[in-house]
């Protein structure tokens, strides 16, 4: 029988062989052609292996081909063997090429990892198989290569082996295979080698073509994330995708997800042929027995219950430059849905080195962490380690459309989805309407100095001077109080903003007005409030003074410090200031006087709650 496609990645550093070693795999397996393999026995008359094929030329020739501005990360190379199809996804092994390996990783069902035996293990070994354990690999091969070097030496092959077993305990690394190898030599790679006779396991080529990777734990069941709705005519709907697990049979009962509507199968085709049943793997079209609400991002299921939820954790990896901050907004993908994502928390960073967990507010690029995730609404998704389809995510980049980061589901949180919105017989217009007003939030953004308070201040009284119901929430009152927990990194003005949107919103439901007085610099956070708040009693006020002005009043002497380097992070200095685009009211104190300012705003106000 033909084994099932093995997908795999070699991980090893520059001098530990694996170029030669993956060479020699594809030298045997016939994949190289013709032409390739004289230039091959050409190169290798000149070059470091005295005439004998220097497998190497052939891996490095690939990556030097990479290095000359070919844009993808890792090389995926294909062969087949008379047992077994094989694609690996070779990696560079440097440190700041983890993010090409985890990429490969993720890909993977089975890691090969090299050891150089005349050097034992080294904290790159370590970090290869931490990276490929938390991107989800569960089957590891270590080959501990140059054997030939150490004599073939058993004495020396075990005490790695010993080594090794300490990591994978360490590590948890479950389906552990150890095979002494030289790859220059070719003992134990292809076939088994006479100079290792107390070694009684198989080469590495015959293992990788026996190894059974079907994880035992992975839930059964049938499992399809739909790509694409196809209608070529009007009596034909199909639902296009790759069918991730099991197989699925004309009549089958099949549920749609997130919905949770079920249908009868009516038809498949795989490819352009109409059959009964498709199987594990095949892109097929499903037509079923009625009208349903599907579309991309649904998935189609039976005899399995994969989770839908808004809120999971995962280990990311980071990989852009710019780091990962708390509370900002991405795009996840996951399964074949796109939808908007915020990196709630970073739970705790990984040291891919000791395995120790750090706290974090923040992830630099290479860095793995544990994060909580939140989506926009609710959407099909899985721990990886029961589907994989569906518990695997990258994260992107809102402005620059790059990827930022992969990364796997541990487990969905069902904390809001265990929570019900609870209704009151007192309603915010009951509340309100028994202060005789309608409530609104009018929300100051300004730099420093720019007059916010003072001006807010100074509505407020007109305000409750017209017998308003009113209450201010102002920066520095707010941050020695409720928010005396946060400073001025970005993750903590976002959790700032945040919060005081949630208080405003609250402030309104009583049935107040709410004034506040921040300079809440980020355009999204000023978006999000807005959302929290309500489109309808959002009212942003942008009080525009410039800087120079702000920085000439200098009420609080902070501009100064600031320039001295006294105060990181201060706005308008050593943190940015984005400007609204498109505020409600705009103010510049520079050219006017606080009571002119004040009839400015109430008059605006008078025509935008007219509106
Ligand atoms: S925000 O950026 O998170 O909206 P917020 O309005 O709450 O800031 O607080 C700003 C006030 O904190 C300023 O008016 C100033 O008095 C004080 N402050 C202290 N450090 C900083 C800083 N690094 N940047 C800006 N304001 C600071």
């Amino acid at each position: 029988m033909v084994n099932k496609l093995l997908k795999f990645i070699t991980c090893g550093s520059v001098d530990d062989g694996k170029s030669t070693l993956i060479g020699h795999m594809l030298y045997d397996a016939k994949l190289i052609f013709a032409d390739q393999e004289k230039a091959l026995i050409l190169d290798s008359k000149v070059g470091s292996r005295g005439g004998e094929i220097d497998y190497s030329l052939l891996l490095d020739g690939l990556i030097a081909e990479r290095e000359q501005g070919i844009t993808i990360d890792v090389a995926y190379r294909y062969f087949t063997t008379e047992k077994r199809s094989f694609i690996v996804a070779d990696t560079p092994g440097h440190e700041q090429y983890t993010r090409n390996m985890a990429v490969g990783a993720s890909f993977a069902d089975l890691a090969v990892i090299l050891v150089d035996a005349s050097k034992g293990i080294r904290i790159q070994t370590k970090r290869h198989a931490g990276i490929c354990s938390l991107m989800g690999i569960r089957y590891f091969v270590f080959a501990i290569n140059k054997m030939d070097i150490v004599n073939y030496e058993l004495d020396i092959f075990k005490k790695i082996e010993k080594e090794l077993s300490a990591l994978a305990d360490e590590l948890k690394l479950e389906n552990v295979k150890i095979i002494p190898v030289s790859a220059t030599a070719g003992d134990n790679v292809n076939k088994k080698s006479d100079n290792m006779s107390w070694y009684d396991g198989e080469a590495l080529l015959p293992y990788l073509e026996d190894v059974d990777v079907t994880d035992i734990d992975t839930k059964e069941g049938f499992v399809m994330p739909i790509q694409r709705v196809c209608r070529p005519d009007s009596g034909y709907r199909g639902f296009q995708g790759q069918i991730e697990s099991g197989e699925i049979s004309v009549g089958d009962r099949v549920s749609i997800l997130p919905g949770g509507e079920e249908a009868i199968v009516s038809s498949i085709y795989v490819m352009d042929e109409d059959k009964k049943t498709a199987y594990e793997g095949e892109p097929v079209s499903i037509a079923l027995d009625r009208e349903t609400d599907v579309s991309r991002g649904c998935v189609l299921v039976k005899g399995t219950m994969p989770e839908v939820s808004r809120l999971f954790r995962a280990i990311l990896l980071w990989m852009d430059d710019e780091p990962l901050i708390q509370g900002k907004s991405y795009i996840a993908m996951i399964g074949t849905k796109e939808i908007p994502a915020t990196v709630q928390q970073i739970k705790y960073r990984i040291d891919v080195n000791s395995g120790e967990h750090l706290s974090a507010t923040m992830l630099e690029k290479n860095e793995l962490a544990e994060c909580e995730i939140s989506l926009s609404e609710k959407i099909v998704l899985d721990a990886f380690a029961n589907h994989r389809a569906l518990g695997e995510l990258i994260l992107i980049d809102r402005v620059t459309n790059m990827t930022s980061a992969c990364g796997t589901i541990l487990h969905s949180m069902r904390r809001s989805e265990n929570l019900t919105w609870q209704s009151t017989d007192i309603t915010r217009q009951i509340r309100a309407g028994q202060m005789n007003q309608t409530p609104y939030t009018l929300w100051f953004t300004g730099l420093s100095g720019s007059g916010k308070s003072t001006l807010a201040n100074a509505v407020e009284k007109a305000l409750h001077m017209e017998g308003r119901h009113t209450m201010l929430l102002d920066g520095d009152n707010i941050r020695m109080g409720l928010n005396n927990n946060l400073g001025f990194e970005e993750a903590d003005r976002i959790e700032n903003i945040r919060r005081i949107a949630e208080v405003s919103k609250l402030m309104n439901d009583a049935g107040l007005i709410v004034l506040t007085s921040f300079i809440s610099p980020f355009a999204k956070d000023r978006q999000r409030a807005r959302q929290i708040i309500g489109e309808d009693s959002f009212i942003e006020i942008y009080v525009s003074t410039p800087i120079d002005e702000c920085e000439k009043r200098d009420v609080k002497g902070l501009y100064k410090k600031a320039r001295e380097g006294d105060i990181p992070n201060f706005t308008g200095v050593s943190s940015p200031y984005e400007e609204p685009e498109n505020p409600d009211i705009i103010i510049d104190t520079a050219n006017l006087s606080v009571d002119e300012s004040v009839s400015i705003i109430l008059d605006q106000l008078k025509r935008l709650l007219l509106n």
